[in-house]
């Protein structure tokens, strides 16, 4: 689907899909691709607004000319460098060389360093206006969403915000653009994975920026990933407000790290004795199987976490290091947590266990179980304890 899309009028949606590249940032799974949206007014002035990755460079210059008619384009506005979005300025500089892009301070530093670009620049501030014609933009700095350049722009005639990463989504634009066109419940994993994987670590930003957003009239969400929402708008909204803060729902995600069974047989006790307890929505991973996007985005969902590895050369598996360090680095609040490990000769699993503990600062229920391989009576009895004592905390 490379046409333009008139989605107000004169204002025209320009996106591609992308269904070949396998991981987003070279590192999240794109199971049911992404689209790259980009967006043209087509006033008195012409401004695009972002662009596209660079993959479908031919694709998306063809549907931008065809839809400019022969006019030029005026503004790039830059609401964001990352290369998913600024992947045609170079591109759209040799079409329109008189073109001027716009952003703030923190964009143009970076416009230098990946594409050495430096000249036709206007740089806006919080608050600044451009006019247009008969539309006008307004500029809001919203940093860390997703990085610290980041802005989003306000067209108030039309109450139209073009968004950025904000409200984004993984998944193709498979025929329609609009929330109220496409199958949300296809899509609802995409939408809580691509806020979890990309924009997860950023609560307290986003949670800024939905203050400083709120006092806008919005009609239309224009976001750089996924449909366009303009009938599920409080709907999207309040998915974010309870994410950024961290809220979390009743259910346990247990990720295991096995060599030969004997851990996974714990993770298995556990859940079975959760279920004992009435807990139903139980996620169990296999560490070496399940990529992190997809334990992250349960994690993010679900308010207990239990995590169990064996010894692997004196420390903890390696899938296990990955995942722990993802979560680390994410920085994600408000969990209860519990341990299970394995040893065949000598422990190793349970010190980074307990650093990560340290970092986290999540609330332990339990005594970790510790077994020697197969689990025994007594690690029957240690993953029972631990599994009471976390459907415990969720009930209370
Ligand atoms: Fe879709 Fe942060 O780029």
């Amino acid at each position: 689907m490379n046409q333009a899309i008139e989605i107000k009028k004169n204002i025209f949606w320009i996106g591609v899909n992308d269904r070949r590249t396998h991981l987003f940032e070279n590192y999240w799974p794109l199971p049911k691709g992404v689209a790259y949206n980009s967006y043209v007014i087509i006033d008195e002035k012409v401004a695009v607004i972002d662009t596209i990755e660079r993959s479908r460079m031919d694709d998306y210059i063809e549907s931008l000319e065809a839809t400019l008619n022969g006019r030029k384009v005026d503004y790039l506005i830059i609401n964001h460098m990352e290369p998913d979005h600024s992947g045609a300025i170079k591109a759209l500089l040799c079409h329109y060389p008189d073109l001027t892009l716009v952003g703030n301070s923190k964009t143009f530093p970076m416009l230098e360093n990946f594409y050495g670009v430096h000249t036709n620049l206007l740089e806006v501030k919080e608050g600044s206006c451009l006019n247009l014609g008969e539309q006008q933009l307004n500029f809001y700095m919203v940093p860390m969403l997703h990085w610290p350049e980041t802005m989003v722009t306000y067209l108030p005639k039309e109450q139209l915000l073009f968004s950025g990463d904000v409200f984004g989504a993984f998944g193709t634009l498979d025929g329609g653009i609009f929330d109220d066109q496409v199958d949300l419940e296809y899509l609802e994993e995409e939408i809580s994975r691509y806020y979890s994987n990309i924009v997860g670590k950023y609560g307290m930003p986003a949670q800024t920026a939905l203050k400083k957003l709120g006092g806008l009239a919005i009609r239309m969400i224009c976001a750089t990933h996924g449909p366009i929402w303009r009938s599920h708008i409080p709907e999207i909204i309040a998915k974010y407000d309870k994410w950024s803060k961290y809220e979390t729902e009743e259910g346990v995600v247990i990720a295991f790290s096995s060599m030969y069974g004997h851990t996974e047989k714990m993770a298995d006790l556990i859940g079975r004795f959760l279920a004992e307890k009435g807990i139903k929505k139980i996620r169990i991973h296999d560490t070496s199987k399940t990529h992190p996007s997809y334990m992250i985005n349960d994690i993010f969902r679900y308010k207990g976490v239990i995590l169990g590895s064996c010894s692997y050369n004196g420390g903890i598996f390696p899938t296990m290091e990955t995942l722990l360090s993802e979560l680390e680095n994410m920085g994600i609040k408000n969990h209860y947590l519990a341990f299970f490990t394995n040893k065949t000769w000598a422990g190793g699993a349970l010190p980074r266990f307990t650093q990560f503990a340290d970092k986290m600062k999540w609330e332990i229920v339990a005594p970790h179980a510790d077994a020697s391989g197969s689990p025994k009576s007594q690690d029957v009895e240690d993953c029972r304890n631990i599994a009471y004592a976390m459907a415990e905390k969720l009930k209370a």
